[in-house]
């Protein structure tokens, strides 16, 4: 296990740059760096992109405790904090993209469209329900709301199938991907009601959404 210096100095650090790839990867792309481009779509290319990425660390922040089970890594736990702020930040960035760019700021469509587009609605909702979770990411919200702090932030499962939800409703015809997201958050859900129930009250007492 790496001490909590390595973890603070290297570890952490090295996490920061890689989770920010995807977003320099799109600045990169939209100066033009070394021929890259964002496509015939900008607008569009960037806002999937960002929601990609918005789902992925949402789904790899849930993977943390399993993982950390699963391979006996305690430390992982360390990580997750960055991870789920990183989730939101994409999300959100997924967010101001349509808001801005492809709705641009044109608040009589944009509220109809969160309103009467079910998988707008959905990720709207995914993304108001990421706000109290990253609000409530730093130490001193832990200590200061206890153990219903834990209870806030078993959020993320309805998140993640919402975010899922949403990812699968706009889709027009191949559903592969959706799907394969929804059976890996499946699995991951899954796999803490199976814990739960092998040891009642251990999800409970567990420190780890
Ligand atoms: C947890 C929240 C959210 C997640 C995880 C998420 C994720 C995604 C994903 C994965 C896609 C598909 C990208 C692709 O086709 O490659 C997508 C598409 C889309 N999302 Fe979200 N999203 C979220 C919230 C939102 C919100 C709040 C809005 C706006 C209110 C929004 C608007 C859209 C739109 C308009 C598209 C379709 C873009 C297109 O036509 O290509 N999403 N989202």
């Amino acid at each position: 296990m790496p001490s909590t210096l390595v973890i603070r100095r290297f570890i952490k650090p090295a996490l920061f740059v890689l989770c920010a790839l995807p977003l320099l990867s799109l600045v990169w792309a939209g100066i033009g760096i070394g021929g890259a481009s964002l496509g015939a779509n900008p607008v569009e290319r960037i806002q999937d992109t960002l929601g990609q990425w918005g789902l992925r660390f949402l789904v790899i922040t849930l993977a943390v405790t399993p993982i950390r089970d699963w391979f006996d890594m305690t430390w992982l736990v360390q990580l997750r904090r960055m991870l789920g702020l990183y989730a939101f930040f994409y999300v959100l960035m997924h967010f101001l993209t349509w808001l801005i760019l492809d709705q641009g700021l044109y608040w009589a469509g944009i509220l109809p469209d969160i309103a009467k587009r079910p998988f707008i609605t959905i990720g709207f909702a995914a993304l108001l329900l990421l706000i109290p979770l990253a609000v409530t990411s730093t130490n001193k919200m832990m200590r200061r709301l206890g153990r219903r702090w834990k209870t806030l932030h078993r959020l993320i499962y309805l998140i993640c199938l919402l975010g899922v939800w949403h990812y699968y409703w706009q889709v027009k015809s191949d559903t592969t991907e959706p799907l394969i997201y929804l059976a890996i958050v499946l699995v991951l859900l899954g796999w803490r009601v199976w814990k739960a129930q092998r040891a009642p009250g251990a999800i409970l007492r567990n420190t780890t959404p």
